[in-house]
């Protein structure tokens, strides 16, 4: 018996004795600390575009992952992918989390745990200024523009038909598309349309709201531990006013 616990002992040792190795040597301070790899699709501002450099992911998800990230001690990694790629991406470990615009529904909590909610979209429909499309309803029979997987995408092809959606994979080519006349209308999140509307001339958004919905990060149902992490994150981030502020930073009152 004494044996056995002699070895263990002496086991425990050496395992913590090259644990030690490891962390002495990490060149920097934060390559010793854990990764939070985050998967977006960066084409969805003010969420995630690319800054002036066309290579920094910025943007209200990226500023809200690095203030979670900083609280919980973890260096912030971010992956830029197609929309439709994200969830399978979280699910499989690919990526930690997924921060995109992304909207909390029934049939994605089925496959993704998702964090508490920390912003609301509203699905909008942007037209040529001179569209005869005034309403929701106006939308029938019409070619409708959006993106991929996106809720804007799943609702269209419910309400009017797959044969009435063309799906393209961003935003801004769904935006290209109307201007050339492949479609008549786009369906997409607002603060990104008006982003879109804004670089483009001759078009506008309907003042009608298709769709109000809540934004949540989401991670795998494997993670539960991650999860807790990063709501506890984002409550302290939303009581002392972080994240209210980050999305003012992006989002002007009107
Ligand atoms: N809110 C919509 C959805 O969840 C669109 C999100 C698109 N996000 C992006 N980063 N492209 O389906």
């Amino acid at each position: 018996m004494k044996k056995i616990f002699a070895l263990i002992l002496a086991i425990l040792m050496v395992a913590s004795l090259a644990a030690c190795g490891g962390s002495n040597d990490a060149t920097t301070a934060d390559d010793s600390k854990p990764e939070l790899v985050m998967g977006t699709n960066a084409a969805f501002p003010p969420y995630e575009f690319y800054d002036e450099d066309g290579e920094t992911i910025i943007g209200i998800d990226a500023e809200i992952a690095q203030a979670v990230a900083d609280k919980l001690g973890m260096t912030l990694t971010i992956k830029d992918m197609e929309f439709d790629s994200l969830l399978t991406a979280v699910q499989s470990g690919a990526v930690d989390i997924v921060f995109a615009g992304l909207t909390v529904n029934e049939e994605r909590k089925q496959s993704v745990d998702f964090s508490m909610t920390y912003a609301t979209g509203v699905q909008v429909i942007i037209v040529k200024e001179d569209s005869e499309i005034a309403t929701v309803d106006d939308l029938a029979g019409k070619t409708i523009g959006v993106q991929a997987g996106t809720t804007g995408d799943i609702y269209c092809t419910d309400e009017f038909g797959q044969e009435n959606v063309k799906q393209f994979t961003n935003g801004a080519l769904a935006v290209a598309a109307l201007q050339n006349g492949q479609v008549d209308c786009v369906v997409i999140d607002n603060e990104p349309a008006k982003s879109f509307v804004a670089s483009n001339d001759g078009l506008k958004i309907l003042d009608t709201e298709y769709a109000v919905e809540d934004y949540a990060a989401a991670i795998s149902k494997d993670n539960t531990e991650l999860t807790a992490k990063v709501n506890e994150a984002m409550e302290a981030l939303k009581a002392d006013g972080t994240i209210d502020k980050i999305l003012a930073k992006y989002i002007k009152a009107e």
